[in-house]
């Protein structure tokens, strides 16, 4: 991550790849006569979930349980944070497969399709999806109602009104043209709708107001869209091996992005003004919410 990220963003990111490695383990003692088979599907999602991922929806969760006051990086939401980046993780596999952008390299390494098949990467992501939403239901030191509103916020936004649509808009869309309006609107569901729901469960789980939820949600929306918008600019300016995913995939698949519509300037221009409304969403906060600034930042002025 960026050196300008703070000591409590990179502490996060630390909290999280720690417990990743607890959250993902075996589950060989359910059927030891299965002991081998089980783990064997143990280590392909270990591979998805234990690597170079930065990070971002998970270390965003702390950043807006501290905005609306939560203290530190307490063991609460552990659950919640690696439950964003389970998701996260598994929309990755499921992108690669060749029946969608065909990718055979993520996070530095070969795609889970490629390291293992194509069946043990759509059952990993299929785990993994289920192993989240397992996590917040039994997310400790929160109430009934909390884990419920977590649950619903979480999977409305996995679902076919956020991730899933957009990324089956996506598939749609390949190789045909998109109007801007389009292409926003299909970015802030595959891409933005999971970051909202980052910053919406660290809000419910650290106790926000509805005002303070919905100022949340508007830096989320922007800072969601901004997200991936750096994204395709990337995929054109970086290499393979800064992103750790094959650079140049986009244009090759004829895919409508921000930069295919606007050029690099145009898509560069519209990532300063998403990352300027984001900050002015968070303005009415205090301090408490200069993480969630710094991580804008580092969003859109990332290099990978
Ligand atoms: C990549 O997400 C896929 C998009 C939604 C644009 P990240 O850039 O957060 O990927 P990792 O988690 O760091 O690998
Ligand atoms: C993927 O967008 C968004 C997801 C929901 C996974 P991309 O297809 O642009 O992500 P990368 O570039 O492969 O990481
Ligand atoms: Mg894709
Ligand atoms: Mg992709
Ligand atoms: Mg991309």
């Amino acid at each position: 991550m960026s050196r300008t990220l703070s000591d409590f963003l990179l502490a996060s990111k630390e909290q999280v790849d720690r417990q990743l490695a607890d959250f993902s383990g075996g589950h060989a003692m359910t059927s030891p006569c299965l002991a081998e088979s089980l783990a064997a599907i143990t280590r392909a999602s270990q591979y998805a979930l234990i690597n170079s991922g930065k990070r971002i929806r998970p270390v965003m969760v702390y950043a807006a349980a501290r905005a609306v006051g939560h203290e530190g990086a307490g063991t609460d939401l552990d659950h919640i944070a690696c439950a964003l980046e389970i998701v996260h993780s598994y929309s990755l596999v499921h992108d690669d497969l060749p029946a969608m952008d065909d990718d055979d390299l993520r996070r530095g390494k070969p795609s889970l399709h490629k390291a293992y098949d194509e069946a043990t990467a759509i059952l990993v992501g299929d785990g993994l999806q289920a192993r989240a939403f397992e996590l917040l239901a039994d997310a400790p030191g929160l109430g009934a109602e909390q884990r419920i509103a977590m649950v619903k916020v979480l999977a409305k936004a996995a679902g076919p009104a956020g991730m899933v649509g957009g990324q089956f808009i996506d598939i749609q869309a390949t190789g045909s043209d998109m109007t801007l309006e389009q292409l926003q609107a299909m970015h802030s569901l595959k891409t933005g709708a999971l970051i909202r729901a980052s910053l919406a469960l660290g809000g419910i789980a650290a106790g926000a107001s509805e005002q303070q939820l919905a100022a949340l949600d508007e830096y989320g929306t922007h800072i969601g869209l901004a997200f991936q918008v750096v994204d395709d600019i990337l995929d054109v300016e970086s290499d393979t091996e800064t992103l750790g995913k094959t650079q140049g995939k986009d244009a090759e698949a004829n895919k409508p992005t921000y930069v295919k519509l606007l050029g690099l300037d145009g898509a560069k221009a519209e990532a300063q003004t998403l990352l300027n409304a984001a900050l002015d969403a968070v303005d009415s906060f205090d301090s408490s919410a200069d993480h969630l600034r710094d991580l804008a930042r580092y969003i859109v002025e990332r290099s990978h």
